[in-house]
């Protein structure tokens, strides 16, 4: 098995890949210090280095490959493999314009009816101003492109949005990413991610999550990649069932249809508005910190569901009844600036059963050090929510390193999509 990619998303599927291993070897490109410890990282093949994975692949002659982040799926990865035979789970480049152009899934959703927020296109900045001038309503600005997670301005008023065209079309902070933007109505409500594999017209949904996207407490400071999650989040049954049934698999149908069928894991972002669920974007990967609190529930064997999803097959998916609760220590300054190269204390002393995942760390003379802006995922898991969150939570307060910040009310009293409203400002 070779995993592709060197966070903590990448670090949960080779630890998870590996204890279905026993025939295996887990191999990870290039991996990270974490990973080291459950399997065999290649520092020099870097994810979107595709002639060395596949070189790699074809040396390691494994069963399969699976691919982390989104840009070696936007560049081609899965067909560069399939061109040489080589299994590999995720979508080909042309399924994976769902993430990595926000146009071509707003396109695709308007045209099959699926609900998401009303939007315009522009590759103008004159008429992206007009337009926002003209409307009353609250915006959000988003470059079509991939932006690392950034790329999206959730606008307070006019004139934020109006700097956000600014910024992504006349000052090309986003390179090219922002040669296009979408402008589009705002939604309020809760969010929940809803990944599934899918195979062709075949959805198979995985334990919904919650991402906490805020740097602080209370849903307050800026967007990040994801300060914790939970699993699962507390979604109805109904809401679940309609997003399977009126999203999921109108999407993959259209995919089919088109001409461009998907295969791998297929990621929702959603919000529970007072109209139902609707879309928020796609991802084409698992969800980074989600992977790390939906595989952990995981029983049964990953690397057979997964081979199973890329044969046709209905992957045997069976969770466990606990929850689960990710905590992310994350550098001082993180979303903006920060240090790394900052030695790390205590992961040894965390108790089991707690699971540490390392996100961004390096190994420097011996000594564990911060390498990025998400240094650790901490999980907890158990019966309940708060016994889950506790063990995240107990796991943390042994780890310490200079400027660690981290949000404290991660799957706290009131969690779940159904009262944490997401507080966009
Ligand atoms: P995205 O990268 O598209 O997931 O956007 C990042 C975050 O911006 C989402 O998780 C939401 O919190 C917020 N967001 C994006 N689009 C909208 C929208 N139409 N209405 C309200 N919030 C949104
Ligand atoms: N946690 C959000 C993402 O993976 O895109």
């Amino acid at each position: 098995m070779l995993v592709v990619g060197s966070g903590g998303r990448e670090h949960v599927l080779a630890w998870r890949l590996a204890q279905d291993a026993a025939s295996h070897n887990l191999h990870a490109a290039p991996g990270n210090p974490g990973i080291a410890s459950v399997g065999t990282c290649h520092p020099l093949v870097s994810a979107t280095d595709l002639p060395g994975l596949t070189s790699l692949a074809e040396q390691l002659d494994g069963d399969l490959t699976v691919v982390g982040p989104e840009a070696p799926l936007a560049a081609g990865i899965v067909d560069a493999f399939r061109a040489r035979s080589l299994r590999i789970f995720g979508p080909a480049q042309d399924a994976a314009r769902l993430e990595s152009s926000k146009i071509f899934a707003k396109t695709l959703l308007r045209r099959h009816g699926i609900s998401t927020a009303a939007f315009e296109v522009f590759t103008d900045p004159v008429e992206a101003l007009t337009y926002v001038r003209r409307q009353r309503r609250p915006l959000v600005v988003k470059a079509d492109g991939l932006a690392a997670g950034k790329g999206v301005v959730v606008a307070s008023d006019a004139r934020e949005a109006e700097q956000a065209v600014l910024d992504m079309m006349v000052r090309n902070v986003y390179g090219t990413s922002g040669d296009r933007v979408l402008i589009e109505e705002r939604l309020e409500g809760p969010e929940v991610s809803v990944l599934a594999f899918v195979s062709g017209r075949r959805v198979f949904p995985l334990l919904p999550a919650q991402d906490y996207k805020r740097a602080l407490d209370g849903n307050r400071g800026p967007n990040t990649g994801g300060m914790g999650a939970i699993a699962p989040a507390r979604v109805s049954l109904a809401d679940l069932a309609q997003i399977v049934d009126e999203i999921l698999e109108p999407v993959a149908s259209a995919m089919v249809d088109d001409g461009h069928p998907y295969t791998g894991v297929l990621y929702a972002g959603l919000m529970i508005t007072a109209d139902g669920p609707q879309v928020i974007e796609f991802n084409c990967r698992f969800g980074d910190p989600e992977a790390q609190v939906i595989l952990p529930l995981l029983e049964g064997n990953l690397a057979e569901a997964m081979i199973a999803t890329l044969e046709g097959r209905a992957p045997e998916l069976r969770w466990s009844d606990d929850a689960a609760a990710c905590v992310v220590a994350a550098s001082g300054g993180y979303p903006g600036a920060y240090k790394t190269g900052i030695p790390i204390r205590g992961i040894e002393r965390v108790p089991a059963p707690a699971l540490v995942f390392h996100a961004g760390t390096a190994t420097r003379d011996g000594q564990l050090v911060t390498a990025g802006g998400r240094v650790l995922n901490v999980v907890g898991t158990g019966p309940t929510l708060e016994d889950a969150r506790a063990q995240a939570y107990g796991g943390l307060s042994t780890i310490s390193f200079e400027g660690m910040q981290f949000r404290t009310d991660i799957g706290a009293a009131v969690p779940g999509i159904v009262r944490e409203r997401a507080s966009v400002s």
